[in-house]
């Protein structure tokens, strides 16, 4: 396709690769891919509004779904230490519950049919547990509670039918316990061992899934808290009070970096950690972390979790002054399995990239839904002002990349054209919103000269006198 060619933004085909609607950035797009397909990690420099962000979306996009789903379990020998399990998916049948020898009532010693309401104490015959009087005699088939204080509390006509009955009985010369167990019209028969299995399964069902097998691929850490990065294990005031209080593993949060199991964790200003990048590292080494309670005076802080799995795929961001406050062994163990990539701020100015350009106007548009598409004077326009931004911000006759600048540009033309009821965008709004949407960097450009210059001024040197006052 030729620009000529493109009479708006309407006109341009939006890849549905997410990887491909990163523009003017193919070396990062590639290796992108790479780490995506090979799951290494990936340190992106660059200035702000470049696609940072929105290329460690797209790696998260390539990634297969999560096949495990990750559950925390009581324990019940030590409620304090929580047990993890790992699902994969799909799972396999879960584990049945025994059943125990299935009997018909004749089968069973007649004083359990008895107890579990199948026998007639009467007649002697079998019929339904749930009818109280014999289907043949018509006689009450459950022992009426006696004494009249029983009577009183539980009312007349109340029954003592079982649903369970513990006995002995004889195998190869030793008595060994067993319990009859009502079930629909037969009755199970279930040894010790099927009675311990069952208890086991029934205090293994208290868990909580702590990573849904549909988690999100992508997350993202702002590195506010250690909790946050790492997980917790929440207050509560009653503790692990029998009555009143909550068991620890219901109290286990996930961090950021248990989210990210199986995708990506995208840390925004990798620097800013600061001590915490160690822990990070430390999970990237082992693939697990524990979970412990991290406030000292906290109930949760007892609690501890062990083996939680975090194999996440690290995308971090930083700008290029702040390479030098990465943990070098975090950096080195980036590099040691993945790659660093420096953002293109700008591109050659050719008309390939100029349709670049356009794509990328297209998709701010598509994905905005509220403002209508550009005509061919917009697209020409803004093409210009990409041109300009590029000789302003970094001194280069070429296309800028930093996009987030022109996409607000976009979005403002295109609240004009709404607020307007016209269904393009035209030259005028875009005209209109370059002279009045003023990004700081922009406002500090015009004040300082240049972004570069501003960021300087920031940290106190190079300020000329008066410099303030310039604009
Ligand atoms: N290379 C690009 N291709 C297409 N769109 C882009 C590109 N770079 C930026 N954009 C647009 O600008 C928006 C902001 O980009 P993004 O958040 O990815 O930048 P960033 O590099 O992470 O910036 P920061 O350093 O400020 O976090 C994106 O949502 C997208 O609309
Ligand atoms: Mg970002």
């Amino acid at each position: 396709m030729n620009l000529s060619d493109i009479s708006s933004t309407a006109d341009v085909r939006i890849p549905s690769d997410p990887l491909l609607q990163v523009i003017g950035q193919d070396e990062a797009v590639r290796i992108g891919r790479l780490v995506g397909f090979q799951r290494r990690h990936l340190l992106l420099v660059g200035p702000p509004g470049t696609g940072k962000s929105m290329l460690a979306q797209a790696i998260a996009s390539t990634l297969p779904k999560p096949r495990q789903e990750v559950l925390v379990l009581h324990n019940p020998e030590k409620p304090e230490r929580p047990l993890i399990e790992i699902r994969t998916h799909p799972v396999k049948k879960t584990l049945k519950q025994p059943q125990g020898e299935l009997l018909d009532p004749m089968m069973v010693p007649a004083f359990v049919s008895e107890k579990l309401g199948f026998r007639c104490r009467r007649c002697g015959r079998i019929s339904s547990p749930d009818a109280s009087s014999c289907f043949f005699c018509g006689a009450d088939k459950y022992r009426r509670i006696r004494g009249t204080f029983e009577d009183l509390l539980v009312g007349p006509g109340a029954f003592d039918k079982e649903e369970r009955v513990h006995t002995t009985r004889i195998r190869d010369g030793r008595e060994e316990l067993i319990v009859y167990e009502r079930r629909g019209s037969r009755i199970a028969l279930l040894t010790q061992k099927e009675l311990a299995k069952m208890a086991q399964m029934q205090q293994k069902a208290a868990y909580k899934v702590l990573l849904p097998i549909d988690r999100s691929p992508f997350v993202q850490a702002t590195g506010a808290s250690e909790t946050e990065l790492l997980g917790d294990v929440r207050h509560d005031p009653y503790g692990s009070h029998p009555q009143i209080g909550s068991l620890p593993y219901t109290r286990v949060v996930p961090g950021a970096i248990h989210e990210a199991h199986e995708g990506v964790l995208f840390i925004d200003e990798l620097s800013s950690l600061g001590r915490l990048q160690r822990y990070l590292l430390t999970a990237m080494q082992d693939k697990r972390y524990p979970i412990a309670g991290r406030n000292q005076s906290s109930t949760g802080s007892s609690v501890r979790v062990d083996g939680v799995p975090c194999d996440f795929i690290l995308v971090a961001a930083v700008n290029f002054n702040d390479v030098p406050n990465i943990l070098p062994p975090l950096r080195s163990r980036i590099l040691g399995n993945g790659y660093e990539i420096l953002m293109n701020s700008y591109m050659p100015d050719t008309e390939e990239n100029q349709l670049k350009l356009v794509q990328f106007f297209a998709q701010e548009i598509v994905r905005d839904g509220r403002i209508p598409h550009a005509e061919r004077e917009a697209i020409e326009a803004l093409i210009s002002y990409a041109r300009k931004k590029a000789k302003e911000i970094d001194g280069v006759s070429g296309l800028t990349l930093r996009l987030r600048l022109l996409s607000g540009t976009i979005k403002m033309a295109g609240d004009l054209a709404v607020s307007e009821k016209r269904n393009m965008i035209s030259a005028e709004d875009v005209k209109f919103a370059i002279a009045n949407s003023k990004p700081v960097e922009e406002q500090a450009s015009e004040k300082y000269g240049s972004w570069f210059k501003a960021s300087q001024s920031d940290f106190g040197f190079k300020r000329e006198a008066g410099g303030s006052e310039v604009g």
